[in-house]
């Protein structure tokens, strides 16, 4: 049982962070404690969102730079709980902050420049979520990659969508655009290499 422990406590720790994080959502929602639960809402999922969807893409290049090959075993659980977090942002958009009200929905979309480039990050999101299981990735065996590659293009879109909101301080947005930037320079093939070889060096 211990031994069990040991061997998978990433897994445990990463569903106590989303569950936990689900949890502590629920319990604001249903305590009517919140002066502004719509904008509640919107932002924390928000932010969680990115938070996991970023951490899955920190996986690989985890793996090889502290040689640890959990890693990669818990990038789908994070991936996952990522598209949970904005799945349910794009939600309380919708139905709660807009009543599902398709005139003041377009009307906004056309005003504030970010909620679109929000959907075009989501979307892409979708058929990795979808195909995220091991019985897609045997079906569709190389194109399961190349597909998963559109994480490379719904990441970046997630941070100019945080960009692009009207804020004073945007030191927040730019801890993220440095952060992708960086995991998605050590994917570079030059990159990835030279560090591999480091690795094996040591
Ligand atoms: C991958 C997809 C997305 C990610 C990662 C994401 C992430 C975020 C983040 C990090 C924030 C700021 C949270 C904060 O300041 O605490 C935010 C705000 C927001 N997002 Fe998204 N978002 C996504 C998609 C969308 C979509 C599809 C919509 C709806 C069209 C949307 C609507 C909003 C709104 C209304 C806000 C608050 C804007 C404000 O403060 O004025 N997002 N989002």
């Amino acid at each position: 049982m211990l031994h069990r422990l040991k061997r998978n406590w990433h897994y445990l720790v990463v569903h106590a962070i989303g569950l936990g994080a689900l949890l502590v959502l629920g319990y604001f929602y249903l305590s009517g404690s919140l002066v502004n639960p719509i904008r509640y809402f919107v932002l924390r999922s928000g932010t969680l969102g990115l938070i996991f969807l970023v951490a899955s893409l920190a996986c690989t290049p985890a793996r090889r730079l502290f040689n640890w090959p959990g890693a990669v075993q818990i990038r789908r659980a994070l991936g996952l709980y990522g598209f949970l977090f904005v799945t349910i942002h794009f939600a309380v958009y919708l139905f709660w902050e807009n009543s599902l009200y398709w005139e003041l929905i377009w009307r906004d979309l056309g005003e504030r420049k970010a909620m679109p480039i929000g959907i075009a990050a989501f979307v892409l999101l979708i058929p990795l979520a979808a195909t995220s299981t091991r019985g897609w990735q045997r079906r569709l065996g190389k194109r399961w990659r190349t597909l998963h590659r559109l994480v490379y293009l719904a990441l970046p879109l997630s941070v100019w969508h945080y960009f692009w909101l009207d804020r004073d301080f945007k030191t927040w947005p730019w801890i993220f655009a440095v952060i992708v930037t960086l995991l998605l320079v050590l994917r570079l093939p030059l990159v990835r290499s030279a560090y591999k070889n480091r690795a094996s060096v040591k």
